[in-house]
Order: structure tokens, then C-alpha cells, then sequence
């Protein structure tokens, strides 16, 4: 049966997952604050996704600024081309997401440009949803929050739309870090903002988010990946550009030329690990390659992670070759030197090319700065001087164009040990809130008004309630020296000794505590304490010292019957 969106985001609101950021002044599109059981559920789904990326796979994890001056964005492309169409109600102001209003009328439109989306809606005779009143052409709308650093005019400055390029941008200290080696990888959580056109589906499409980013640099000519052999027999729901969705292994994948290359393909295998170890449904999960006219403007091929909820089928995450595209672009508008070095076997004999300087011409020219602008020159790649009639350098921080008269490209031998590359990046970026979401989405459960959230052990905010049959007789007492032993064992647990004792399970239920622990009149005779199980509703009776050791069975998926044992 569908759900409606509401349901989940009420039972979100009222059990403190999820409220609508400030609601006291009418609250703010496409801003959320996380409550203390989002807040848990988001902290355990971020240190799974640290456990398998740092822990399992080496990669390093930082955190760089939110905040990026305008150069950064100008490099990476994201002042120019980071947009997304809009159009607007004539009567009312109301403004769509054009490419939204159009869903339905084309099978992507998110591969249309503006003349096709706009011939599109006006051929069906598209209105605003609000007053039927006519809508504009579609505009470009840059998704990038705006804003300065430092006081006065200050300098133009962006709210990052994706943690990525801080890695981009400290690639050399990422690889110095890792001893000079590729492949290397670095990670980064946290938010990232994009002044979305208009935000209407909760966490799904929020202004200010969060990323679980890795950017993994490998060698341009990187096709294999040696830990790809232990998954390749994984099957895995694949929808391909071309061709028809289908469930086949990764070897088949890669064999048959669907997926590209082996590192691409390992990473979405681990993608597929996360997402079914944080408990979203396999049978509502499946890879969608990018169509060509789809791709970010730095993608050469990106595979999606959707998951189906009642959004329908929405992007998790993408899985992304980025090419070199971005490390050269920072290289070019940076001039740092983002290369890595590959050593060769034996050194070479090479022809190597080289801006050599005339310092008959600089000499009169630049006069007490000729020997600096000769040596600015000797730095430059031949080939950003090689057939121009001029070039700039910077000397003492000033830009200096220099005529081509003042140097020359010069071909010598020389014996080198290696080569400077440019890396290539694989770039798996997860939506850490659309995850969440889909989470709680894929756990609920409502029979007969009772609602049960059927989180795993792993990402469930608290782990075990604990509850005295009665808040009396010492039984108390015994519960919160139960309490206190499973929290000292680092498991979160809730002590609750109001209502009866079915309202108190479905208090749990609701917020997805995988199990209850209840001390009753036999604890004070026997020492043992009922544990239930929320799935299966069963209960076992295990001695009251064994219930950290039982939780932590539990939540890690042992069967109840194995609890028992624990007697
Ligand atoms: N870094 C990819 C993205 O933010 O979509």
C-alpha cells in the first residue's frame, strides 16, 4: 500500500527525528533541524559509511572549509555551470523547478535544454499548480549561495555545493600523506549547500545538506582493481543507458562493457554493501547509468544509487568517473603543481620540451624584474606558452604579460627517473539526509494503527529500552542497574517506567529499538529479565548481568532463540 509522506514525516516530528527548521517564524524552505533521534540515526549512518571508507578501505578522512573563495567555483566550472531551470507563475510569482512540472510529459527531462523544456510545457499547456496562470520561458538559475569575505566589498565567496573540491584542491597534501602513491583517496562529511528553485519533498531535496564524499585519484590508465575479484559474482540491479533494467553479476557488468571500468564497478559494489548493511530493501534498490546528456559537466560516466519510497525512485548517491577534469582545471587556474610522480623502471633518455628565457629582451624590458620574470618563465609548461604571442606571469604577486620575443620553446635530452601525470578521480558522493530518509522510509511499518519502524540493530538511535514492571519494590532499582551496564558497555539505552508495559513497547517500536529488557518480581527471586525481541514480538528470560552481552548480539542480527543460550 502507498504511504503518504505526511504519515512519515509526523511520526518524524513527533518522535524527534526530523523538525521543520525555524518553525516558530513560519518555518524555511528546504531547512530541517535534526531532533536527538535524527540527530543518532544520521551519527550512526555516518560512522558505518567512515567504517567501510577509512577503516576498510584506507582512505583519508579531512575537513576543509564550507565556505570557498570565487576562484575555486570558477575553476571547477560550478559559476558557470552549475544551474538548474526555472520557470515562473505571470500572475502569482510562484516558482518550479521546470524540469519538475515536466515529469511524466517526457521519460528524463533532465536531459532537455531550455528551448526543449520550454516547447514541452508550453505544447501541453503546463499552469502554475497554485492559480493556473501562465509560466514564463525556463531560465538558467546558478544553485550556488552567494556571499563575501571580509568586511566592505570584500571578496566574492560561495557556501560549497559539494564537499569534493576541498579534496581536489589539497590533492598534493592528500598524496604526500599517503607516501607518494596512487591510488590514494581522501574523505569528507559534512554540509553543503544549493539554493535549490523550489524544495517540496522534506529531506529528499533540502537547501542545506549533507555529504558523505570520497574522491579515490588513481592512474590515468587505472582499469583494474585487484579487491574487485572478491565481489565480481555479486548480482546487482543494474539500469543501463542503453538496454533494459536487469539483475546481473559485476563480472558480467564489466565483461559485457556495461560498467567501464573495475575500480567503478568495486565502488558500487560497496555502495550496494552500505546501503543493505544500513537496512534499506534490496528489492527497492537499483544502479542507474547517466544518460550522456544528463551528466554533471564533469562526469565522462556516473552511476546512481535510487532507492524507490514513496517519492518514487529517488538518487541515493552517485558513483562518478570524474575523470581528470577537475584536478586539471585547479591546475590550470591555480598554476600549483596537482601531478603525482610515476617512476619509471630505469631512468629515460627523453626529448623534453622547455620555456627557455631571453634575457637580451627581458633585460630592457623589465629591467631590476627580468631575472624574476626569466624564472617565472622557466617554470611554465611548455605548453601553455607554445604558439602564443604573449603569456602571463605572476612576480611579487603582480601579473606581468610578457611578449613571446622574451622567450622561446626550446627541445632538450635529458635522463629522467619518471613522469609528472595528472591523477583521474572516482568519486562516490552520498546523499547522507536522502539516506536517512529512505532508511526510515523503507522501515516503516503500520498494521492496524500500531506503527513499528524496523530499523537495524547497526543505525537504530537507541538500542534497548529498559523498563521495571513497576516503579516500586526495588524493581527500580534492579532496572537502573541494568540501565547503567548496558550504557557502560557503550549501547544506548532508554529507561522508561511509565504507562503499562505494552504502551512502553510501542513507544519503542515507534522509534525502531530493536529490543526491551523488563525487570519483574521473579528478577528479585532468579536474577533474570525478560528481553523481547521488536520483530518477532517473542521473549526470552536471560540472567540481568548477560543483557549488554544480549543487546549486543541482537543488534548485530543473532537470532533471539541464540540470546537464550545466554542463560
Ligand atoms: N560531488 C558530487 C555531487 O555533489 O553531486
Amino acid at each position: 500500500m502507498q504511504m503518504d509522506p505526511q504519515e512519515l514525516l509526523s511520526l518524524c516530528k513527533r518522535r524527534g527525528f526530523l523538525w521543520p527548521a525555524y518553525d516558530i517564524y513560519g518555518g524555511a524552505g528546504g531547512l530541517y533541524d535534526y531532533g536527538p533521534l535524527g540527530a543518532a540515526l544520521k551519527l550512526n549512518i555516518e560512522n558505518h559509511w567512515r567504517a567501510l571508507y577509512v577503516r576498510g578501505e584506507g582512505f583519508q578522512e579531512i575537513q576543509c572549509p564550507i565556505i570557498a573563495p570565487e576562484p575555486v567555483f570558477k575553476a571547477s566550472g560550478h559559476v558557470d555551470a552549475f544551474s538548474d531551470m526555472y520557470v515562473e507563475c505571470t500572475s502569482c510569482g510562484e516558482t518550479y523547478r521546470a524540469d519538475h512540472l515536466a515529469k511524466g510529459l517526457h521519460d528524463n527531462p533532465a536531459t532537455l535544454n531550455e528551448e526543449q523544456l520550454g516547447k514541452l510545457l508550453r505544447d501541453n499547456d503546463v499552469r502554475c499548480e497554485l492559480c493556473k496562470g501562465e509560466l514564463t520561458a525556463p531560465k538558467r538559475f546558478n544553485l550556488m549561495f552567494k556571499t563575501s569575505i571580509g568586511a566592505g566589498k570584500g571578496k566574492t565567496a560561495y557556501l560549497r555545493p559539494e564537499t569534493a573540491q576541498g579534496m581536489f584542491v589539497n590533492f598534493s597534501q592528500v598524496y604526500r600523506y599517503g607516501r607518494e602513491k596512487l591510488p590514494v583517496g581522501a574523505v569528507q562529511i559534512g554540509r553543503a549547500f544549493r539554493n535549490e528553485i523550489s524544495p517540496r519533498q522534506g529531506l529528499i531535496r533540502l537547501r542545506e545538506f549533507n555529504q558523505m564524499e570520497a574522491e579515490l585519484f588513481v592512474h590515468p590508465d587505472q582499469k583494474t582493481w585487484p579487491k574487485f575479484r572478491d565481489v565480481e559474482g555479486v548480482a546487482i540491479p543494474l539500469l543501463p543507458n542503453s538496454g533494459d533494467a536487469r539483475t546481473m553479476t559485476l563480472g558480467e557488468a564489466f565483461r559485457s562493457k556495461i560498467i567501464s571500468n573495475e575500480v567503478l564497478a568495486y565502488f558500487i559494489w560497496l555502495t550496494y554493501r552500505f546501503a543493505t548493511d544500513i537496512g534499506l530493501d534490496p528489492k527497492r534498490l537499483r544502479f542507474r547509468q547517466h544518460e550522456k546528456n544528463e551528466m554533471a559537466h564533469y562526469a565522462i560516466d556516473c552511476w546512481d544509487l535510487e532507492a524507490e519510497i514513496v517519492y518514487g525512485w529517488t538518487e541515493l548517491v552517485g558513483v562518478a568517473d570524474r575523470g581528470s577534469y577537475d584536478v586539471q582545471a585547479h591546475i590550470k587556474h591555480s598554476e600549483a603543481d596537482l601531478t603525482a610522480f610515476e617512476r619509471f623502471d630505469e631512468p629515460k633518455e627523453v626529448e623534453q620540451e622547455a620555456v627557455k628565457p631571453k634575457y637580451e629582451a627581458l633585460g630592457p624590458m623589465f629591467k631590476g624584474k627580468a631575472k624574476a620574470v626569466g624564472e617565472a618563465l622557466g617554470k611554465l609548461p611548455p605548453a601553455s606558452a607554445r604558439g602564443k604571442d604573449k603569456v602571463e606571469v605572476t612576480v611579487g604577486g603582480e601579473r606581468l604579460t610578457v611578449p613571446s620575443s622574451c622567450f622561446e620553446i626550446m627541445v632538450r635530452k635529458e635522463k629522467v627517473s619518471g613522469r609528472k601525470l595528472v591523477p583521474h578521480v572516482i568519486e562516490p558522493s552520498y546523499g547522507l539526509d536522502r539516506i536517512l530518509y529512505s532508511v526510515l522510509d523503507h522501515a516503516y511499518r503500520k498494521k492496524d494503527d500500531y506503527i513499528t519502524l524496523g530499523l537495524k540493530g547497526l543505525v537504530a538511535p537507541i538500542k534497548v529500552g529498559v523498563f521495571p514492571l513497576m516503579a516500586k519494590d526495588g524493581l527500580d532499582a534492579i532496572a537502573g542497574e541494568v540501565f547503567d551496564s548496558v550504557s557502560a558497555a557503550g549501547l544506548e539505552a532508554y529507561y522508561d517506567d511509565s504507562g503499562s508495559i505494552g504502551r512502553r513497547y510501542a513507544r519503542m517500536d515507534e522509534i525502531g529499538t530493536p529490543c526491551c529488557v523488563t525487570v519483574d518480581y521473579d528478577t528479585k527471586s532468579d536474577g533474570t529479565v525478560t528481553v523481547r525481541d521488536r520483530d518477532s514480538a517473542e521473549q526470552v528470560r536471560i540472567q540481568k548481568s548477560l543483557v549488554a552481552n544480549a543487546v549486543s548480539a541482537l543488534i548485530s542480527g543473532s537470532p533471539l532463540k541464540s540470546i537464550s543460550a545466554l542463560r
